[in-house]
Parts: C-alpha cells; structure tokens; sequence
C-alpha cells in the first residue's frame, strides 16, 4: 500500500477572496462621463460595440452580489462613477450617494467586505472640457470629490484605492492614443502623470483627515520588464526605462515624497510621503522589452517569445502570454515597501474558459508562494465577475467567471466560477481541486516528499 500525505496549501485566516469592477464597465448607461461620448463615435471601439446597459449593477448589482455570496466571496471591489456623484462642476448628486451607499450596505449585508476604487479611467464630461488630467485644476478638482464622496460613504468602507493603473490611462490616451483624450503629445503625458501623483498625495491626505483608520493605496499595473535579450545592453536599458517611469516614479515617488524625473527636479512634496497605506497590484502579462530608437516608445517595444503559451482569445500583445511565475516576482519585489499587498486584479479573456481554470490555479499558487516567502498578501480580486464592457475592445474580450450577454443580461457561470468558489470556502488550493481542474499541475503543486 502506497500512502499518500498531501497538504492542501492553505492561505492565511482571514484571507480575502473576491472580485474586482470598474464603474463604467458594469454600471450602465453613464452617459455623463467621456468614455461614453468616445462609444458613440464611430470607429473607436472594436466591432462598434457599446457599454450600454453595461451589467446593469445601477439597477440591480445586488442581483450580482448574491451570486457572489453563494460563491463564498468575502470581498469586492468596485468602482464609484465621479460623473455621478459630481455631474456639474461643483455640483454633487446626493442620490447618486445613496445608490452606493445602497450597494455598498448589500456588499457588507451579505458577508463581503467592499474595496473602493476613486478613479477608474474615467472623468465627468465638464473635467474632460477643462482639458481633463492636463489641467492643473485637476488636482484640487480630484480633491474635492473625494472629500465629498469619502465622507458620504465612510461608515461603509475603509479600504480605498485613489486612482487605477494611472500608466495604463497614460499609455493609452497619450503614449498609443487610443483612448480619450487620444493626444499623442509628450508634454502633456509628463502633465498628467504629475498631476496623478499629485492628486494621489492629496487625495490620501484627505480621506486620512476624514477617516483616519483608513487603508488607502492605489491599483498599480505592475509589470516586468525584462530584456528581450539579457546580452544586449540596449534592450537593458530600454526595460529599466520603462520600469523607472512606469513603476519607481510612482511607487518611489509615493513612498519618499519626492517628485522624480521628468516630472520634477526630486523635489519633496509632503502630501505624497508615505501615502501608501497598502499596495494593489493589477497583473496580466509580462513584458519583454527590445529596444527601438523610438523616444516616444520611451525606446522599447514589448515582445514575446514565439514558443510561449498564450491566451486563446486575446489579441497577441495584449493580456496574451501566460506568464504565472512574473506574479510571484512583482509580490515579491513590491513587498520591499513594507506594506501591506492586493492583488487588486488579475484574469483572462477566455470566452470558452478552456486556459482560465488552471490559468487562476498558476496565477493562485504564485502568490501562496509569496505568501510562504513572507510577503503580507491580504487579498485577490480576480478580475471579473461576470463579462463587462472591455474599454476599446468592446464586448470582445471576456474577461468573466461567470459569462454575460449583455442584451439579454442573461448570465451563465463558467467552470472557473464553481472552482474559485471551491477555493474561496476553502481558502486552499486543495490536492482534490487540482485533481479536478488541473490534473497537469499536481506534480508541481504537490510535489511528492522525497
Ligand atoms: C485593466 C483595467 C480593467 C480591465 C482589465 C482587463 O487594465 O484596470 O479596467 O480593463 O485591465
């Protein structure tokens, strides 16, 4: 008789298990905002989609989050619609605060602890006519709302994200274009991300002074950039570029106050000092960078290994190579900061869901890993519920545990639904649950004692 001990890899007490949303992405109709005016231009968004009714969670996102609890969630994260809550300069809609302050109650009725995120990409229609994050005013702008909002919904949530991803927003409305305010111009991308860090410091300053218990961070898209060829100086120096000015900037920046280059001389700025209370990461993919004269490429260009795995839905170049070990790498690398980590998203588009159930168990695993090599993760948000409204890529990619037809709303769960939900009531990845979804991962899961 062969006797086999197997240990099922348990995460710590309390661990937080959930989903993550954007506002514009689930609510429906926001038609205040400039992500809505950028839909109704022909030619922007793949296939012509639109956002829509969205996922219809301004109606009835309590409809969602009882699916959530059944599934044994014990968090989520979701966004607050600026354009909403401030539809005039000035003006704030107390009815749009009472509609969150509903969900947010239904999210704490049914056992699960809400994370907020401020900004999500998207701004109100009289921010954007002012010249949106390009404008100066932006940063008191910012300020006010959050005042406004953090203080209307405090008793209900202390966990707040300030903004998300502010370099992918960068990348995609200056640096590639794509996204409103599609303005491929180098000085105003040094103007907006200043003023994304700028408003961070404030707005951290300013839900402290409201709530003082407060966990505040922001949503980064850490990335590795790697060289394409470790022996070429070059593509050396072009992945430690995009590094310093994707992550150091920001993440030293709001650690030690001071505004590097090339948005600031290292000045201190007091506001920004430690202004992390907490550290979310947003992680896909991996980059390797090769180099390319190109300055406004800040000169490299990511690539990918023709024999890597890639996602079967995504478009090649976007959340498309399965990288699972580069989680483990950035955790590890962020936990230097000596805060507390988030994995604040995390997913991938795989309509027939036939990569996302071992895909979730890797991605899974990596941070158990860090978790067992000391690194304080409180929580993973996968990223997303049900299928949502893809920014350019429309409905095109499907990003969701549980599949969504957005004219019908008709909603279906996918196998990784029942699985993560497994996990979450377990908060383990169990031998019994790799036996069933991912046989090929056992050995590495699971290695037998020597
Ligand atoms: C992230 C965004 C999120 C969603 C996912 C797929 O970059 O924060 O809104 O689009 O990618």
């Amino acid at each position: 008789m062969t006797l086999e001990i197997t240990h099922d890899l348990h995460f710590p007490p309390g661990f937080l298990w959930g989903t993550a949303t954007s506002a514009h992405q689930v609510e429906g109709n926001n038609t205040n905002n400039q992500w809505w005016e950028f839909e109704q231009t022909p030619g922007k968004i793949w296939h012509g989609d639109k956002s829509g009714r969205a996922c219809n969670w301004w109606e009835d996102a309590e409809a969602d989050f009882d699916r959530m609890h059944a599934m044994h969630l014990n968090t989520h994260r979701l966004g607050v619609e600026w354009s909403r809550i401030e539809p005039e300069a000035g003006r704030f809609d107390h009815r749009a605060i009472d509609r969150y302050r509903e969900m947010l109650d239904a999210l704490r009725q049914r056992g699960m602890k809400p994370m907020v995120t401020l900004h999500h990409f998207t701004n109100p229609l009289w921010l954007e006519r002012q010249g949106g994050w390009e404008n100066p005013a932006v940063v008191s702008h910012f300020q006010r709302y959050v005042r406004f909002t953090v203080d209307a919904l405090s008793d209900l949530c202390d966990l707040w994200l300030t903004i998300n991803e502010p370099l992918v927003y960068l990348a995609q409305g200056w640096f590639r274009a794509i996204w409103p305010p599609e303005n491929k111009s180098i000085p105003a991308i040094i103007r907006v991300y200043r003023h994304m860090l700028l408003a961070h410091g404030v707005a951290y300053q300013t839900i402290h002074a409201l709530q003082p218990e407060a966990q505040v961070g922001i949503a980064m898209a850490v990335r590795l950039f790697q060289p394409w060829d470790p022996n070429s100086m070059l593509d050396r120096f072009a992945g430690s570029l995009k590094r310093y000015i994707g992550q150091d900037v920001w993440l030293q920046g709001a650690h030690d106050g001071k505004i590097r280059p090339p948005l600031g001389f290292g000045d201190y700025n007091h506001a920004l000092a430690d202004s992390m209370d907490l550290i979310g990461i947003n992680y896909y993919t991996r980059d390797l960078v090769r180099f390319t004269p190109d300055p406004r490429k800040l000169f490299g260009e990511e690539r990918y290994r023709p024999d890597g795995e890639f996602s079967d839905s995504g478009r090649r170049g976007i959340y498309s190579e399965l990288a699972p070990e580069g989680l483990y790498q950035i955790i590890r690398e962020v936990s230097q900061f000596g805060k507390p980590v988030y994995i604040t998203e995390n997913g991938l588009p795989d309509h027939d869901d036939d990569q996302r159930p071992r895909w979730l168990l890797e991605h899974i695993y990596q941070v158990y890993r860090a978790i067992q090599a000391g690194s304080d993760v409180r929580g993973y948000y996968h990223w997303t519920f049900t299928d949502n409204f893809e920014w350019s890529e429309g409905w095109g990619l499907r990003f969701g545990l549980i599949e969504l037809d957005p004219v019908t709303q008709a909603r279906r769960p996918r196998p990784s639904a029942a699985m993560y939900a497994t996990l979450a009531a377990e908060n383990a990845i169990s031998h019994a649950l790799v036996t069933r979804y991912a046989p090929s991962l056992l050995h590495r899961l699971f290695p037998k004692p020597r």
